[in-house]
């Protein structure tokens, strides 16, 4: 067989701007660990960016949620509902903190948590709704919400894949996603929207809780007195290199998202007409943001997710399976049914989704797709 040399990988950060400069800055001031202009900056920046008062950043998006859980005063004998299908960091989080996620099924459309589902799930021990906005589509933030005032649940969002992606709260007023509930939670991995290589953030309007939060990362120690430590916390720190790489993303990030967006277009008008190919719903009232492009693959296509991945790999084109749903995972197998969960994880794709990808690259992927299509 003749060997392919084309490779387009799934995801690939866009790091052109001041990143190299901010960076050097760090290196030449020796500013290099938790301490550093950049640290508050980058806090700054991202919660005026999210319209909320606090930004707490951390060294990833798990540590994030974290973060938030804890300062939820989240812990043994407590319940955290959240959908099945997530990726693990969601669920595993509830499990530091001694606590129990309850898998709620996805709404087969929209892919995020089916909201009809969350109120049978609710019972004395549950104190908090963890929706997550996967793969940069919001969850029905406004049912969401209703729900957490009627039973006094805190709500955390899990907004790791959904930076800039937008709400509309009121009759007129969006809002971003992560800004909604009592915190929202952030991932800056090299794959995500921005990257900071590694790193995560916390936003809230809660004063008291981004304070706990900047304590709780830091081992617990008292802001006014070096070593002591009134609680027991942990390191989370985001480092003065992370956070420069995050000021120079975020001063970038529109014209990060508008290339997103047009991929998405792109691939959307290629592929529309390519019979068993389906798209989600976006909810109304909502903005999505594409982290991964991402579709359904079904009848009358004639070939598999799994065979598709293997043919578009052999052509040189990185892509993925959507994510295992939690049930199915070892640490949180489960008897009960999860159809919409098991039928995303069966036919979902995420198709390469990078900052280098080129409108050529999206016609050779979109060929392929379709030269398998009768
Ligand atoms: C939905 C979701 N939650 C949490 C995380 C965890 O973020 P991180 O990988 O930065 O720890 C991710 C990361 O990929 C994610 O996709």
């Amino acid at each position: 067989m003749k060997k392919n040399k084309r490779f387009i990988p799934i995801a690939f950060p866009e790091i052109s701007g001041n990143e190299k400069s901010y960076l050097l800055n760090c290196l030449k001031s020796s500013w290099i660990s938790s301490k550093g202009e950049y640290i508050d900056r980058f806090e700054e920046d991202f919660a005026r960016f999210i319209g909320s008062k606090y930004a707490v950043s951390s060294s990833n998006g798990t540590t994030a949620l974290h973060l938030a859980l804890v300062a939820a005063g989240i812990g043994p004998g407590d319940e955290v509902i959240l959908p099945d299908l997530t990726f693990v960091a969601t669920a595993n989080t509830v499990k530091y903190t001694g606590a129990e996620p309850v898998l709620v099924d996805v709404n087969k459309k929209s892919w995020q948590i089916n909201t009809r589902l969350i109120e049978g799930k609710i019972n004395k021990k549950t104190k908090v709704l963890l929706p997550v906005h996967l793969y940069g589509i919001p969850s029905d933030m406004k049912k969401i919400m209703e729900i957490a005032k009627k039973y006094k649940l805190t709500v955390i969002e899990d907004a790791a894949e959904a930076h800039g992606a937008k709400v509309m709260m009121g009759d007129v007023s969006f809002k971003m996603a992560g800004s909604i509930g009592l915190m929202g939670c952030f991932s800056f991995y090299a794959n995500k929207i921005i990257t900071t290589g590694e790193g995560g953030m916390v936003v809230t309007d809660d004063r008291k809780k981004a304070d706990l939060m900047k304590m709780l990362r830091d081992h617990g120690q008292d802001p006014g007195r070096h070593y002591y430590h009134p609680l027991i916390g942990f390191n989370y720190r985001m480092t003065n290199l992370q956070a420069a790489l995050g000021t120079a993303q975020l001063e970038r990030i529109q014209k990060l998202l508008n290339f997103k967006s047009r991929i998405a277009a792109l691939y959307t008008n290629m592929l529309s007409k390519v019979a068993g190919i389906y798209f989600p719903e976006i909810p109304a009232g909502t903005e999505a943001v594409c982290w991964l492009y991402s579709v359904i693959v079904d009848k009358p296509y004639p070939l598999s997710r799994d065979v598709l991945i293997k043919k578009l790999k052999n052509r040189g084109i990185e892509t993925r399976p959507f994510f295992y749903p939690m049930h199915r995972l070892p640490a949180y197998i489960s008897e009960e049914s999860f159809p919409a969960a098991d039928y995303l994880f069966h036919h979902g794709i995420n198709l390469p989704s990078g900052y280098n990808l080129t409108e050529g690259d999206i016609k050779y992927i979109c060929a392929v797709i379709k030269s398998f299509s009768k």
